[in-house]
């Protein structure tokens, strides 16, 4: 049977680790080439490893997406390996628990920073080949706090909506470009920057124990849950979904 993204350049922002090393690996095993696009070196190194052994295909790109330049020489050096970029992961993001008022602008700023803006410069530097070759898929990893709020993640929950409002907005301005656009949404998700949150001393530590609990199937989600989602919406089944938001969280929310 042929592999449904057999050919196809996709780039996995925050490919290094977690959710994006876990879709990173699921692509490349559908027959992509897979672009790891992350800040951490050997991060994204390992990712290419694992694809490699499995005898499939994957590049490194070391780089930051809060620098635009930086983006586009990436973006660059990856067509000129792989071919014209036909699909977008925009999985890279951070935060740090803490209470709104107990937060100052140099939280807000890096949070914005890594999860709006860097989505932001990746995006247009990949959207403008795939305006002009009018064919492409983007997903946003945003999350379900970007839904209905969270506790603790007040400024990393408007970069999330606004991830959906922007992802909608593109799939509006490009629907007839042959371009899709949509987000997914995961819950609790049991990887590094989880980890880190519930080893914080602080919020993060006090509400860790409590996430799995408001999840209806009561687990955590793995990285590996994600993956069939964000595979399907790159695929060819997926050619008429734009504009859409999907969580894939245990029935956190069911909005
Ligand atoms: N883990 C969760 O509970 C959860 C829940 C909902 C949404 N998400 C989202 O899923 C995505 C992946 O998160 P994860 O939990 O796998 O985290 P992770 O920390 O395991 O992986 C994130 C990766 O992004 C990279 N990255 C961060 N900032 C970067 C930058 N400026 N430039 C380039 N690379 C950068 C990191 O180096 C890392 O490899 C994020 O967008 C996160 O907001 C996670």
């Amino acid at each position: 049977m042929t592999k449904p993204l057999v050919n196809r350049a996709i780039v996995v922002t925050g490919g290094g680790s977690g959710i994006g090393a876990a879709i990173a690996v699921r692509l490349a095993s559908d027959g992509a080439t897979v672009g790891v696009f992350d800040r951490d070196a050997g991060g994204a190194a390992s990712t290419v490893a694992r694809i490699r052994d499995a005898s499939n295909s994957a590049h490194a790109q070391v780089v930051d997406i809060t620098d635009y330049d930086a983006v586009k020489g990436a973006v660059a050096q990856f067509e000129a390996d792989a071919g014209a970029i036909h699909g977008l992961v925009n999985c890279a993001g951070w935060d740090q628990f803490s209470t709104f008022l107990a937060s100052d602008t140099t939280l807000w700023r890096k949070v914005v920073d890594i999860n709006l803006m860097g989505t932001l410069n990746v995006t247009h530097c990949v959207l403008t080949g795939m305006a002009q070759r009018r064919v492409g898929r983007i997903v946003h990893i945003a999350s379900d706090a970007g839904r209905v709020g969270s506790s603790g993640e007040a400024v990393y929950a408007a970069c999330k909506g606004g991830l959906i409002a922007f992802g909608k907005t593109l799939a509006r301005e490009h629907a007839r470009d042959g371009i899709t656009v949509n987000s997914v949404c995961p819950g609790p998700t049991d990887t590094p920057l989880l980890d880190a949150i519930a080893h914080d001393g602080g919020l993060g530590e006090r509400i860790a124990p409590s996430l799995a609990k408001a999840v209806p199937m009561r687990r955590l989600g793995r990285p590996e849950d994600i993956v069939g989602a964000v595979a399907f919406l790159l695929s060819d089944d997926a050619a008429f979904i734009t504009g859409q938001t999907l969580s894939v969280s245990g029935g956190l929310t069911m909005a």
